[in-house]
């Protein structure tokens, strides 16, 4: 079975073919980050025109790469939500038409559930069930991952998400949208102990998370002090310091409330030197393995969606089979624990 998967819930767009038998064929990404970078965020309109501008060519382009045509195309899998309305229609759209006019089923998705499901693309791959730790510019969560369908929402960031604290705290320090990798560059040459910033929610006793604190925490700093090279430095280094403790206790304690000794860490924050050293050092210590998938499969992509597509197309008694002909839809909000496989309806 070969799928097509599209991504274009944010400011990324993304294409990818996965053949059931073959494994992914290849994937492509467009992002949007320069064009966004003017304006120090997002600009939701801006984004769904520009996935427009993009989607067809891309499909396109890799089809051509990878030699395959649209006919042979056994299904589409699509990012119905949640994420920004208009980006997802985008994508919506031009799935639903494609299997209209091919005639084969299309599959609206979850995007979490392709970013938890997309280290199994990776090698090593962990096996089911484990831990993920879910850490992006939109969300922060802790994941019970005990198959397809099987997400159980361990516990979320009740306020900003780890990257958005990121590019909020590195805006803060002057530095360009999206801030996590300069603020992570800049915290290189930064004391992390010359300021002592909250480890908010740390000793919270549940698995939730909490940024804004330590945002206003840094803002507090950046008023009180003279905002010379060194300091900056040293907030940055203060400021990560602080957020991968947090992230990394709250997963830690993830693994020892449900028992088991996998962790994925998933979403662009993982690309976190600092985070994957506070990591890595403590799965030594107790015995858990941490797995870090690629960095192009844990960013948003369009692979996690053609192959989290494919795994639902191919579930016994699949009840997409029948869905090019019907009504699309975009969710730009969406509770992840609605969903189940198939087999457990
Ligand atoms: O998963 P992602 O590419 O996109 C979504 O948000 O869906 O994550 C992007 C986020 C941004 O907030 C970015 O600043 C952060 O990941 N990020 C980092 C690093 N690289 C990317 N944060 C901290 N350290 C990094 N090295
Ligand atoms: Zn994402």
């Amino acid at each position: 079975m070969l799928v097509l998967g599209i991504e274009t819930s944010c400011d990324e767009t993304g294409v990818a073919l996965y053949d059931t038998g073959a494994g992914l064929l290849g994937h492509i990404l467009h992002s949007q980050v320069a064009m966004h970078a003017e304006y120090g965020g997002v600009v939701p309109e801006l984004a769904s025109r520009d996935h427009i501008r993009r989607l067809l060519p891309l499909i396109q382009e890799l089809l051509r790469a990878k030699g395959r045509e649209l006919g042979q195309l056994d299904g589409v899998a699509y990012t119905q939500g949640p994420g920004l309305a208009g980006a997802l229609l985008v994508g919506a759209s031009v799935a639903a038409s494609l299997g209209f006019a091919l005639r084969i089923p299309v599959i609206g998705l979850h995007h979490l559930e392709g970013h938890l499901l997309s280290p199994l693309l990776a090698e090593p791959a962990p096996r089911f069930p484990f831990v993920a730790l879910l850490v992006s510019g939109g969300h922060t969560q802790l994941m019970r991952v005990a198959g397809v369908g099987g997400y159980e929402l361990l516990g979320e960031t009740v306020d900003d998400a780890a990257g958005e604290a990121f590019d909020k705290t590195a805006k803060l320090l002057g530095l360009p949208y999206p801030g996590g990798p300069a603020l992570s560059k800049l915290a290189d040459s930064g004391n992390p102990n010359r300021f002592r910033l909250p480890r908010p929610m740390l000793a919270s006793g549940d698995l939730n998370f909490s940024f804004s604190g330590l945002k206003t925490a840094v803002l507090t700093l950046t008023r009180n002090n003279e905002m010379d090279a060194q300091t900056k430095a040293d907030i940055a280094a203060a400021f990560q310091q602080a957020a991968v403790d947090v992230l990394a206790g709250k997963a830690e304690r993830a693994l020892a409330r449900t028992g088991l000794d996998q962790l994925v860490v998933a979403g662009g924050v993982g690309a976190n030197r600092q985070l994957r050293e506070a990591l890595s050092a403590r799965a030594k210590k107790e015995g858990f393995t941490v797995f870090y998938p690629p960095l192009d499969l844990c960013t948003d992509n369009g692979a996690m969606i053609a192959f989290a597509g494919a795994l639902r197309l191919q579930e016994p008694g699949s009840r997409h089979a029948g869905l090019a002909l019907k009504p699309f839809g975009a969710r730009a909000r969406w509770d992840l624990e609605e969903l189940t496989s198939v087999s457990t309806t």
